[in-house]
Order: structure tokens, then C-alpha cells, then sequence
């Protein structure tokens, strides 16, 4: 279990959750946050994607309980190339901390990666960042 810093528990306390809510995680490693979300959102799910495989495997190795009852999973991709699996449906929530193609830095790889986030969504669906008050909402096309 990775520790919940106060940056990162004042964005998680911020977030609209809900027990039952599919949550998606862009950017998530070491799976902090995404683990105090599992807590949350009972009988829901969180994905945590990230586009690092050493990232990917800090998540896997921190968040290994919550890996086994099924309210956390991870993959391994970058937003910009994230689609829902077949048989995957989709999310209430997005939410990304310190994530260069989605907080301005990177604004090509943010068009793409707004593009397939919203793709993810349910159509009220939300994606939110940090940079706010904690939490700003970025506008997704729809
Ligand atoms: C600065 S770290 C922030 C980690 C965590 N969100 C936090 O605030 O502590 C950025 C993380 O996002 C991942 N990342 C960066 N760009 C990404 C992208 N386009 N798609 C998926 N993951 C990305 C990195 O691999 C890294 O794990």
C-alpha cells in the first residue's frame, strides 16, 4: 500500500464519488490515490491506466489486495491510445493528477487523449484534473 499524500487525499476528498461508480484513473502510479478511491466507491471499480511499465507494476505491487477483489485493476496505456474492452462498460469518472497531456503541457497528446477519454465515458460522464480548487473540469468532445 502506497501512502496517501495530503496533495493527493485533498484531491481524492474533492472527487464526486459514489458507492457503485465506475472510476477512471489516467496517469495513477504508484496507486495511491486510486486506492483510497477503491475505498470509496463500494461495490464500484476503479481503472488505473498509465502509460509506464514500471509505473504499471508499482500499482500492481501496491494495490495488490484491492487487485484481488476486483475493485482496482490497471492497464498498461497511454490516455491518447485508450479505448474501453469489448466487453468493458463504461465510466461515470475520470480523473488525472500531474498528467502532462491533459494539465496544458503537452496540448497534442491532450486533444488525442481527450478524444478517447470521452469515447470512455457514460455520456454525463466527467473528467476531472488537478490545478483547481483542488479540482478543475476539463471540457470533453462530445
Ligand atoms: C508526475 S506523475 C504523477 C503520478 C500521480 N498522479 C501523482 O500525482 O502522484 C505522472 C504519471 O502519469 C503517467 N503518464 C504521463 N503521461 C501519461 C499519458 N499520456 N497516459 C497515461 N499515463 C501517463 C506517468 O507515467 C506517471 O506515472
Amino acid at each position: 500500500m502506497s501512502a496517501l499524500s495530503p496533495r493527493l487525499a485533498a484531491i481524492v476528498d474533492a472527487l464526486p464519488l459514489r458507492p457503485g461508480m465506475r472510476v477512471l484513473e489516467i496517469g495513477g502510479a504508484p496507486g495511491a490515490a486510486a486506492a483510497a478511491v477503491a475505498a470509496r466507491i463500494e461495490g464500484g471499480h476503479i481503472l488505473v491506466i498509465d502509460r509506464s511499465a514500471k509505473g504499471v507494476a508499482q500499482i500492481e505491487r501496491n494495490a495488490a489486495e484491492d487487485i484481488a477483489t476486483g475493485r482496482l485493476s490497471v492497464r498498461h496505456v497511454a490516455a491518447e491510445d485508450f479505448e474501453l474492452l469489448p466487453s468493458e462498460e463504461p465510466f461515470d469518472l475520470a480523473f488525472a493528477v500531474r498528467v502532462g497531456a491533459l494539465d496544458g503541457r503537452h496540448p497534442e497528446a491532450g486533444i488525442a487523449a481527450r478524444r478517447r477519454i470521452a469515447a470512455a465515458l457514460t455520456p454525463a460522464g466527467r473528467l476531472l484534473i488537478d490545478g483547481g480548487d483542488p479540482l478543475q473540469e476539463l471540457e470533453l468532445p462530445r
